[in-house]
């Protein structure tokens, strides 16, 4: 280990995070009573210019008066290019209460950005005498915000997680491609000729590299990689094969853009039940092989050792936070 040590933001459970235009008040309830981990009312790209200060009175309306649970409340304010964005700030701090939990700053370019959300909510949260402190996240989704992403990682105590968003960044880095979040017929490898002169097309991942990165820039600064959009929301399978390809590379969870997501993504980022049995076992083994002095054991015919106890508690606390955030 270096002698640099990551610090985590405390855990959260973040499997799926609904989304709900602040437009659609109707939809706020419906989201609180579904089975998101959190849910982010959205005043950015979902509402449009003339609809903002509507969208924003019925976000902190809905902050006040709806009962979600044990849900982690988020909202989606304006990026900083925009006169939306402080008026947004200061209007969902000075009155929507104690309820909300994190800020969602979208479109960041440099860690100045964030710098600048956090001075305008710790003055608020001074000024009104708030208990909580209000939590960030942010979205990578333009060049400018993956080329800066480490210190954008590194700019604020309140950040907990990076978001990669697909379709603002597709559309910052000029790529070819409209499929929110999912692959393209175009990105391929074109295999040699086979002995019958045959060759295929593989699809690939064309969201692989920014994916790395935001996990790689996430995880170094102790915060949580968060998968964004798959915006065809009747393809099931198709969002199932893209949540299970960023579970892989270490993401914790994923945007529901529709509810009939939110079951989809908590099942792929829910360990899966004989990854726990496993976890839980090298736990005990490990506890008994301490007793006896031993730092590394075998459990069924494989070696265990410390750096299995790290991997084996991060799935026990998961599932502790899942009973939580479930219990009735
Ligand atoms: N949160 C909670 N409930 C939602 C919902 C949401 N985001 N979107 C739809 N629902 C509800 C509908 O009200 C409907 O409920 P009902 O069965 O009681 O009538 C049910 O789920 C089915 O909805 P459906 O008719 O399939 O969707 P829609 O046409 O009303 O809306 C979208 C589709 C995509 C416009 C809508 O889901 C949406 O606005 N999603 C979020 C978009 C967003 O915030 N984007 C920004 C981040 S990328
Ligand atoms: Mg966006």
């Amino acid at each position: 280990m270096s002698f640099t040590t990551v610090e985590s933001v405390p855990p959260r459970l973040n499997r799926s995070q609904l989304f709900a235009p602040g437009v659609r008040p109707t939809l706020f309830e419906k989201a609180a009573a579904s089975d998101a981990d959190v849910i982010c009312l959205d005043l950015e790209d979902s509402v449009a210019p003339a609809d903002k200060p509507a969208a924003r009175a019925n976000v902190i309306q809905a902050l006040k008066t709806v009962n979600f649970g044990t849900k982690s409340i988020s909202v989606r304010i304006n990026g900083l290019d925009t006169h939306y964005c402080y008026r947004d700030v200061v209007d969902i701090m000075e009155q929507a209460g104690e309820r909300l939990d994190l800020i969602m700053i979208p479109k960041v370019g440099v860690a100045a950005d964030v710098y600048a959300i956090d001075m305008l909510i710790s003055q608020i949260e001074a000024g009104i005498g708030r208990k909580k402190k209000v939590k960030l996240e942010v979205i990578i989704e333009s060049v400018l915000g993956l080329n800066n992403i480490d210190a954008i990682a590194g700019s604020s105590k309140r950040l907990e997680s990076l978001h990669f968003g697909s379709a603002d960044y597709a559309a910052s880095a000029g790529m070819r491609t409209t499929n929110i979040g999912g692959p393209n017929k175009d990105y391929v490898v074109l295999t040699d000729k086979d002995e019958a002169g045959k060759r295929e097309h593989h699809w690939s991942d064309l969201w692989h590299y920014s994916t790395v990165r935001m996990v790689a820039a996430a995880r170094a600064h102790g915060l949580r990689p968060i998968d964004g959009p798959f915006g065809d929301y009747s393809d099931e399978a198709g969002f199932i094969a893209q949540a299970q390809r960023t579970a892989v590379l270490g993401c914790e969870g994923k945007w529901a853009i529709h509810p009939s997501q939110v079951a989809l993504a908590n099942r792929v980022f829910t360990p899966p039940a004989d990854e726990v049995k496993r976890a839980e076992a090298i736990l005990s083994a490990m506890k008994e092989g301490a007793a006896k002095g031993m730092g590394a054991v075998a459990l069924n015919g494989k070696l265990i050792d410390l750096a299995s106890i790290r991997q084996a508690e991060v799935i026990v606390r998961q599932m502790q936070m899942i009973a939580e955030r479930t219990k009735a």
